[in-house]
């Protein structure tokens, strides 16, 4: 048999036993390819989703929002961090990850294309966004790439909190007045449909489901997770006597969930595809950030220079 295959046996190996698969480990390209995809998109959606709750922060209804809030956004940025240091470990730069987000060759999550256009929307992103992504990232704490696994362990915990923040601004708007429960109700209406398509398309669509699978990386199926968010969700908006905006969900005894109405897959191909409300703010956003940021970048590496060759002495 030959060398690289023998490599081959022993990661296969690995995967079937439920191993973590480590930086050092041999792996097949493919396998670091689809992990640098992946990885690289999670951690630009959490820098990028920093965008439409920074909108808010001078505006927060009261000081404690405010630092709730800032709270959250900077736990989004160490969230980030974690990532793109997770996937640095497969061989590739940060800025080689920007560079591709910068030309379009790598994606970041459609729900950040929407715009924050009242408080309100700040307690659905929590509630929605977050509570969508724990749903995701649970999952993936059982993801066979070592670094990966343990950077969500650490972003789950994180995320509860972000979730509840959220739920709790929207309780309080619909404790209020018919103004302020209209416009949680409202906020509800603009995020829940796009809240279902993180999950991405069906797994029949899905392009790397079924190798992502095979490898562990992936451990539910985009449908799956979908369905697991909306059967916990629903009784959530209930509590609070908001109404999902689907006039098909209703609960399936036989299935044991909730079925729901179709989403509009030609939304989210056209938000995916770079033509959702905010694509081009988002992006521009993020690259002013990153060039405004080059001489922190220079002044960084010529402090770590100047350590190295201190030692080096
Ligand atoms: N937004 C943008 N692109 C999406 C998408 C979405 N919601 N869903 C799928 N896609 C893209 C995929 O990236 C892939 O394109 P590519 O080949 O160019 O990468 C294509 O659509 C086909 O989709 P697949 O289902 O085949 O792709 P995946 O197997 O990668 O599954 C996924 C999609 C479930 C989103 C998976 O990539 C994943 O689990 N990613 C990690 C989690 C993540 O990125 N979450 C984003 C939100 S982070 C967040 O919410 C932060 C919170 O703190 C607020």
């Amino acid at each position: 048999m030959s060398e690289a295959s023998d490599l081959e046996k022993v990661f296969e190996e690995k995967i079937a036993a439920e191993e973590r698969i480590e930086p050092k480990d041999w792996m097949p390209d493919a396998y670091r390819k689809n992990l640098i995809r992946q990885m690289s998109q999670h951690a630009h959606s959490e820098v990028i989703g920093m965008q439409p709750e920074g909108n808010w922060l001078s505006r927060a209804p009261t000081l404690e929002r405010k630092q709730i809030l800032l709270a959250k956004i900077q736990d989004e940025a160490g969230h980030g961090l974690y990532l793109y240091s997770a996937t640095e470990t497969l061989g590739v730069t940060r800025a080689e990850l920007n560079e591709a987000l910068h030309e379009g060759r790598a994606k970041y999550a459609s729900i950040f294309n929407y715009p924050s256009l009242t408080w309100a929307d700040i307690g659905a992103i929590g509630w929605l966004v977050d509570g969508a992504a724990i749903v995701n990232q649970l999952s993936l704490q059982r993801n066979s790439y070592g670094p990966y696994a343990r950077a969500m362990v650490r972003i789950c915990k994180e995320e509860s909190f972000h979730q509840r923040q959220g739920y709790l601004i929207l309780v309080k708007l619909c404790e209020g007045s018919d103004d302020q429960k209209a416009m949680a109700q409202d906020a509800l209406n603009r995020w829940w449909w796009p809240s279902l398509m993180m999950f991405g398309p069906h797994d029949a669509e899905s392009v790397h489901s079924e190798r992502s699978t095979l490898w562990k990386i992936k451990r539910m199926g985009n449908d799956e997770s979908r369905q697991k968010f909306v059967d916990q969700t629903v009784a959530q908006a209930e509590a609070i006597n908001l109404v999902l905006p689907d006039p098909d969900l209703q609960w399936n005894e036989e299935r044991g969930h909730y079925d729901f109405g179709d989403i509009d897959w030609d939304e989210f191909s056209r938000v995916v595809s770079g033509n959702g409300p905010c694509n081009r703010e988002r992006l521009a956003q993020h690259k002013k950030a990153h060039e405004e940021g080059e001489w922190v970048r220079e002044a960084m590496s010529a402090y770590a220079e100047r350590q190295l060759g201190t030692e080096r002495e």
